[in-house]
């Protein structure tokens, strides 16, 4: 699915237009709350957007996560040609079976990542265990338009003789995990058909 000539284009865009609109949002958002003495876990990063963005906010480690290698290969140049390869990390692979061997972070985000992925809750539940402070997450809308989607993306897949599948997964059950692990809410937006939250780390409750 995210075969090289897939990840270039997105390449040349971003370097044309910058992050796409609900990667900007979730940036904004998390510039706003973190300093530069924060670390960053990317999972599922893509090009890495939101590392090469955050890396100019000067934060002290941006680790990048993903299951791709063509994606992950350029997130790496990029980290090399913006400057801040020093202050990266970067691991291939699912990261619900590499979790254990990943350091934790003040601030983790999955950007479009959860819809990716079967196992929902593993996904959410080992990133939300590594995270110290800030989770920021962008998935799919629950409408019947959206799933209607999606059926149809994943009918395509098929006929192609891909397994790739998309998945608009129930926020509540999302929410659940969230919320046991003492986090809460502090920022939504919907955008077409993304929802785009952060969530804190309720430290009244630790
Ligand atoms: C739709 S792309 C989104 C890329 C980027 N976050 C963005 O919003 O542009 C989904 C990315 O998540 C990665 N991914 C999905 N499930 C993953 C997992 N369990 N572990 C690591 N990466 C995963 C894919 O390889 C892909 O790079």
């Amino acid at each position: 699915m995210f075969n090289q000539k897939v990840v270039e284009k997105e390449l040349r865009t971003y370097h044309r237009k910058g992050p796409n609109k609900t990667t900007r949002i979730l940036l904004d958002q998390l510039v706003s709350f973190i300093d530069d003495q924060n670390s960053l876990l990317d999972i599922g990063g893509g090009i890495g957007a939101i590392s090469h963005e955050l890396s100019q906010k000067g934060l002290s480690k941006l680790m990048n996560v993903d299951a791709s290698k063509a994606y992950l290969d350029v997130a790496q140049s990029e980290a090399e040609r913006l400057g801040y390869r020093d202050k990266a990390s970067f691991y291939y692979g699912d990261f619900v079976t590499l979790a254990p061997e990943i350091p934790s972070a003040d601030v983790v985000t999955l950007d479009r990542v959860l819809c990716c992925y079967d196992d929902m809750s593993a996904l959410v539940t080992k990133s939300i265990d590594r995270t110290n402070e800030y989770y920021g997450i962008v998935y799919p809308r629950t409408s019947w338009w959206v799933r209607l989607g999606f059926s149809g993306i994943n009918l395509f897949q098929r006929i192609k003789g891909s397994s790739y599948r998309s998945f608009v997964h129930d926020p509540k059950v999302i929410h659940a995990i969230i919320h046991s692990h003492n986090f809460k809410r502090i920022f939504r937006a919907i955008k077409g058909i993304w929802v785009i939250e952060i969530f804190r780390r309720d430290l009244s409750k630790d």
